[in-house]
Parts: structure tokens; C-alpha cells; sequence
């Protein structure tokens, strides 16, 4: 199962390039741009690595990315995920990145976005891997502050595919980003939004209905709401799933528990990828492995993660036949 796993191609649809800073690297760009970091060696920062829910993964999160300063730190940082994906046979990558976790600490939305700009030029031509970009709004933040970074994002639109919103879901509903979201359609922008990870399924609904997202990211608990999954199941719409990381935020007790497959079983569209593997201790690799040995699923059905993921992808039509 293994030698199939890593030679089946791959499409990878929810990750966040802030969440493939291995601690290794968190090091090594510490002490280069002369950051104190709350740990003393890469095992410390491994052993912390024991999380409760969402927002005990957000606060560690949100302190390993200020070590990237520079453009060459984003570069360095996007380059090292697509060596892996390389590694891996993933042969087309959606990322997303938080540039408001960068700005707010004075680094300019430029530096943020040319360095990891150019590692996935770089990819494409020498790694053959092709990619999409996607720009989360952090939820937790103001409207007026995902506004400000949508104006600052219209400088890039030829490098940015899509909106997404991340960061807490708890008390931060997706009808509070409406309006950002109906201007980002406006100026040519896909969207996507991270909704029933750990919100209700509500969330999901208005993620679609409001935001007018083309996939929801995770929406794994639209399983309590029955009717959901038969809309979402009779209308496409893709869910990117993430097993390891909704084990390790403690989304499910336990990878037996989890429903991916019951959704694959009623036609949902759904996706196997990695979020942020350098804090859940897995990348693509790991992710279906951990689905195919619960479930003890025949290649076939593994193989349909894949094919669903190249339908929910961002990818043009002819290329997406190519693919298939
Ligand atoms: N959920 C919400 N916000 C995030 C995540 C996630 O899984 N990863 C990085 N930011
Ligand atoms: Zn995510």
C-alpha cells in the first residue's frame, strides 16, 4: 500500500505554506535574522507540538511564522514544501498564504508574496510542479482589515487565483466577510473559505450561500446536518479534507472516527491534503496512508481522492483532461 500511496499522483488543494515551516528551518532563520525563539532545540519545538484545538495550534502557528523576514525566507520556505511535493508525486499544488500575519508585523505585502511568487515559478520549471496561489483573510481580524489587504492584493491579481478565510472559526461567521468577499468576486477573484472545521454547519451553508465559494475547506461537520451532505453531494461541491490535522486539533478523538469515507460513500466530493504539515506530522503522503490503513481501502477508492481533486481544482479545463 505504501509503493502505491507514494506513486499515485497527487493534486493538493488546503495547505498553508505558513504550516510547512519545519522547525529545523524555524531555526536557522531565528538566528539569521536575530529572533529569539521560545525553545532551545528543534525537539522542544517538536515536543510542543501537543495541541487541544484549533486555537492552541493558532497561537504557536502565529509565532513560528514571524521568524520569516525576508523575501529569500519565503522563497527558501516555499521551495523546501515543493521539493517535497516533488518527493511526494504531487504534481499540482493550490497554496494558500496569510499575508495579515506578515504585514502586521511591518513586512510589506511585496516581500511576502515575491519570494514565495518566485519559488513557485521556480517549481514549475524545474520541478515540473504547477500551482495556483490563494490568499486567506484572517478571520479573527477586521473586515476593514481584509479590505486594506484585498487592495493590497490588486496589485498581484496576474499571481493570485483565489480568496480564502482562515485563522479561528469560533465567533467569527462567514457573513462577516460578505461584503470583502462580493468585492473580491467583482475584481475576478475565486473564492474558497475554511468552514465547519470546528463551527456548525451553518457555517458551511452561508459559506456557500454568502461567500459564493467554489470549495469549503475541511467541512467536515456538515455530517450533523443530513440534508447538507445530500446538497453538497447533488451540487459538487468540493470539501478539502484534512485527516491528520483534524485528528491533531482534536476535531475527531481518533482517525476511526473520522468521516471522510462515509462522505466518499454518499458522493461528496471529497479531498485528501495536508494543511500545515510541519505542525501535524504528516504531508500528503502521511495523510493518505493514515485513511488507507484505518479504512483499509482498495487502490481504486484511494485513487478517486486524487480524481476528485483534480475536478475541485483551479486548474483550466484542457489541463484538468490532460490530467485525468
Ligand atoms: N484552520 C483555520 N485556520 C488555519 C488552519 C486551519 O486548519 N491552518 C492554518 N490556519
Ligand atoms: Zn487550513
Amino acid at each position: 500500500m505504501k509503493g502505491f500511496v507514494s506513486g499515485l499522483p497527487k493534486v493538493e488543494l488546503h495547505l498553508h505554506i505558513e504550516g510547512t515551516l519545519e522547525p529545523e528551518l524555524m531555526f536557522a532563520l531565528a538566528q539569521k535574522n536575530g529572533i529569539a525563539l521560545p525553545y532551545d532545540s528543534v525537539e522542544a519545538v517538536r515536543a510542543a507540538y501537543e495541541f487541544d484545538d484549533l486555537q492552541s495550534f493558532l497561537d504557536l502557528y502565529y509565532q513560528g511564522a514571524q521568524v520569516l523576514r525576508t523575501e529569500q525566507d519565503f522563497y527558501d520556505l516555499t521551495y523546501a514544501y515543493l521539493l517535497r511535493c516533488k518527493e511526494e508525486h504531487v504534481i499540482h499544488t493550490e497554496i494558500f498564504f496569510d499575508p495579515q500575519t506578515h504585514t502586521d508585523t511591518g513586512i510589506a505585502f511585496d516581500t511576502v508574496i515575491s519570494g514565495i511568487h518566485r519559488a513557485l515559478s521556480d517549481g514549475e520549471a524545474k520541478l515540473g510542479i504547477s500551482s495556483q496561489l490563494i490568499m486567506c483573510f484572517l478571520r479573527h481580524l477586521s473586515e476593514d482589515a481584509a479590505i486594506e489587504t484585498l487592495q493590497q492584493a490588486l496589485l498581484h491579481k496576474d499571481k493570485i487565483i483565489a480568496v480564502g478565510l482562515d485563522s479561528s472559526e469560533q465567533g467569527h461567521p462567514p457573513e462577516k466577510f460578505q461584503r470583502v468577499f462580493e468585492m473580491a468576486r467583482d475584481a475576478g477573484f475565486l473564492t474558497v473559505a475554511h468552514a465547519g472545521e470546528e463551527g456548525p454547519p451553518e457555517n458551511i451553508i452561508n459559506a456557500i450561500e454568502l461567500l459564493k465559494v467554489s470549495r469549503i475547506d475541511h467541512g467536515v461537520r456538515c455530517t450533523d446536518d443530513s440534508h447538507l451532505v445530500e446538497q453538497l453531494a447533488a451540487t459538487n461541491m468540493p470539501l478539502t479534507v484534512c485527516p491528520l490535522s483534524n485528528t491533531k486539533l482534536k476535531v475527531f478523538s481518533d482517525m476511526s472516527e473520522h468521516n471522510i469515507v462515509e462522505l466518499l460513500d454518499k458522493g461528496v466530493q471529497v479531498t485528501i491534503n495536508s494543511d500545515d504539515p510541519a505542525y501535524f506530522g504528516g504531508y500528503m503522503n502521511a495523510n493518505f496512508m493514515a485513511i488507507a490503513t484505518t479504512f483499509d481501502l482498495p487502490k481504486q477508492r484511494l485513487a478517486q481522492f486524487t480524481r476528485n481533486a483534480i475536478d475541485a481544482s483551479f486548474i483550466d479545463e484542457v489541463a484538468k483532461a490532460k490530467l485525468h
